[in-house]
């Protein structure tokens, strides 16, 4: 693997981990023409204040989605020594029909609320695909530490444990701010306990 800038934080017990993804001038442009002639085929979950949470695609129509979680699972295991496996798509004898992978959209305007990722997932990831001055920062939560905030820019990944509160702050630009967010996953796993 390539040498990459990376940067951790200390919150509370907590490593996040800041990397900024090589080649994201090549990918990220391939991936969002992906996911843009897809738009149609979005599957989503929850609908939280008038707003899709997650979008999701499978893995053949956005395949460069690879990219960034191959680099994900590799810089996890290098820096952070969390071993992790991707998955591309639901496992078989999960109750969740999703893939592990979906996309963010929100519009200006528009806010991610406060939560977490805790589905016995090793890591998760977040890393931005568009997002222009004031789309809208991630913060972090945590009891007792308060919050800490990361601005969004594009091909920064931003590795947390999956049980860490998160949320977006609100879309104050004038596009559409749009992140590709994942959860890697510990191996040997046990199907029921994914989601
Ligand atoms: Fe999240």
């Amino acid at each position: 693997m390539k040498p990459c800038k990376h940067k951790e934080i200390q919150f509370g017990k907590n490593t996040i981990l800041l990397a900024d993804v090589p080649d994201f001038e090549v990918w990220i442009p391939s991936l969002l023409q992906e996911m843009n002639a897809h738009r149609a085929a979005f599957d989503t979950s929850h609908r939280i204040n008038g707003r899709w949470e997650n979008s999701y695609l499978s893995v053949d129509l956005v395949p460069h989605i690879r990219i960034p979680m191959r680099f994900a699972r590799n810089l996890g295991k290098e820096i952070m020594k969390i071993k992790s496996m991707i998955l591309f798509e639901s496992p078989t004898g999960s109750n969740n029909p999703h893939p592990p992978f979906w996309f963010n959209l929100a519009k200006p305007g528009e806010i991610t609320g406060l939560h977490n990722h805790a589905h016995y997932s090793a890591l998760s990831v977040v890393t931005y695909l568009q997002a222009e001055l004031d789309a809208g920062s991630l913060y972090f939560h945590l009891e007792g530490e308060g919050q800490i905030e990361i601005e969004p820019e594009l091909g920064r990944m931003v590795m947390f444990p999956p049980s860490l509160h998160h949320g977006v702050r609100v879309n104050r630009s004038t596009t559409e701010r749009i992140s590709l967010a994942f959860n890697l996953f510990s191996f040997p796993f046990n199907c029921d306990e994914l989601w």
